[in-house]
């Protein structure tokens, strides 16, 4: 090997209660730098308390650094904190208990040097294997994981925690969320790596303590992947909600109708009625449109709601006359069915785009 190829690296290792398996690791760590490899190692542990710093310190090795973080937990921001204290050119990032073969950082190494964005540990390529033990469960779970990577990623194994990249790489991420466990994937979306390399590895079990993938780790995956896909594919990720808020709103509406009937089915007229659905039913897709479809406009809350009442006038309308005509002939709910319906349906595609360019307007 050349010796101008060898690029300084640091190796960041995220732990949590790991003192157990730090003392192995740190060792094949070190016979990297044989060979004079630039490397430096940067333990990022969040007040673990159980002599990860006693360890460290006794150790004595200027290229062993530790950042202990307290009053903060997480997987994601701990390797963020990391990445920021780095000094090399080229990052790795890996676990401390021994699943991932720090050997293989090399020809992680390599790979980005020959080109790639990002290189990963790969459990799925060929000559990649996975330690037998690993329950039905935690398999289901991992493939489901993976599946929901997929429209981000071609990469088999997205999953990995185990990667390398460029600092530069990393520089040039929009606004990174280092929410759940998955910051490998995170970081091949927002910093657009086109081209990732798998390099093969075996991935161990742990042999010390003990895994800290939690259901809340699971639930935060299911908000990063909501995360991705707006980040990835914005109008399709306010769209698609919009659709179901507005299916939504027609069972509101229906439903607001059958209650009125039975509470001042007597008092107030057929048009009054529909008009109080309406206006609830409205205010109803508003919240929720303004949440889950224009999470990211700017502008104040009164602003838009005059907005949106605006831009719901034509379907609104259609929908209150339709109801209006059934209502000769059927119950009111079944009249609003139909007239929230046809309604909606007109305004699906006209109101996203209202919304979208005149109300909800992005910063
Ligand atoms: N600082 C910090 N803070 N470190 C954490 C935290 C935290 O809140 N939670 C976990 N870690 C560290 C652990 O100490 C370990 O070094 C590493 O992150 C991975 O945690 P594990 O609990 O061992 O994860 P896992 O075995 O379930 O998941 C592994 O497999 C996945 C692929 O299936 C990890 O390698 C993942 O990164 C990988 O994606
Ligand atoms: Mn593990």
């Amino acid at each position: 090997m050349r010796q101008d190829s060898l690029i300084p690296i640091s190796v960041i290792i995220p732990t949590y209660r790991e003192a157990g398996s730090l003392p192995d690791l740190l060792d094949r760590l070190a016979n990297l730098r044989e060979g004079e490899r630039d490397l430096e190692v940067i333990v990022v542990d969040d007040d673990s308390d159980d002599g990860t710093e006693e360890l460290i310190a006794s150790r004595g090795k200027d290229w062993e650094r530790l950042i202990v973080r307290r009053g903060e937990r997480g997987l994601s921001s701990a390797v963020l904190r990391g990445i920021e204290s780095a000094t090399k050119e080229m990052l790795v990032v890996m676990d401390a208990d021994g699943s991932h073969p720090p050997e293989s950082i090399p020809d992680m190494v390599q790979a980005v040097q020959d080109g790639a964005d990002f290189s990963l540990g790969s459990r799925y390529v060929s000559g990649g294997s996975t330690e037998d033990g690993w329950g039905v469960l935690r398999w289901v779970n991992s493939k489901i994981a993976t599946l929901m990577a997929r429209p981000f990623t071609t990469v088999r194994d997205p999953m990995s925690g185990f990667f390398c990249l460029r600092a530069s790489t990393v520089q040039r991420g929009e606004s990174l969320d280092p929410i759940g466990y998955k910051i490998g994937l995170e970081l091949i979306v927002k910093c657009r790596c086109e081209r990732v390399a798998e390099v093969p590895i075996h991935f161990s079990t742990r042999r010390e303590g003990e895994s800290k993938l939690t259901l809340r780790v699971q639930w935060e995956y299911l908000l990063h992947v909501l995360n991705l896909c707006r980040f990835k594919y914005p109008r399709l990720a306010s769209f698609i909600p919009f659709a179901l808020v507005g299916l939504s709103g027609i069972g509101v509406y229906t439903g607001l109708l059958a209650v009125l009937d039975l509470l001042v089915g007597d008092a107030f007229s057929k048009s009054v009625r529909i008009v109080i659905a309406i206006a609830l039913s409205m205010t109803w897709n508003f919240f929720w449109d303004r949440r889950l479809a224009f999470w990211d406009a700017t502008g104040g809350i009164v602003r838009q709601y005059l907005g949106f009442v605006a831009v719901c006038t034509v379907p609104v309308l259609v929908n209150f006359f339709v109801t209006l005509y059934f209502s000769d002939r059927l119950v009111l709910p079944t009249a609003g069915l139909i007239g929230s319906v046809i309604g909606s349906a007109f305004g699906l595609v006209f109101n996203w785009c209202g919304n979208r360019w005149l109300v909800f307007r992005r910063s």
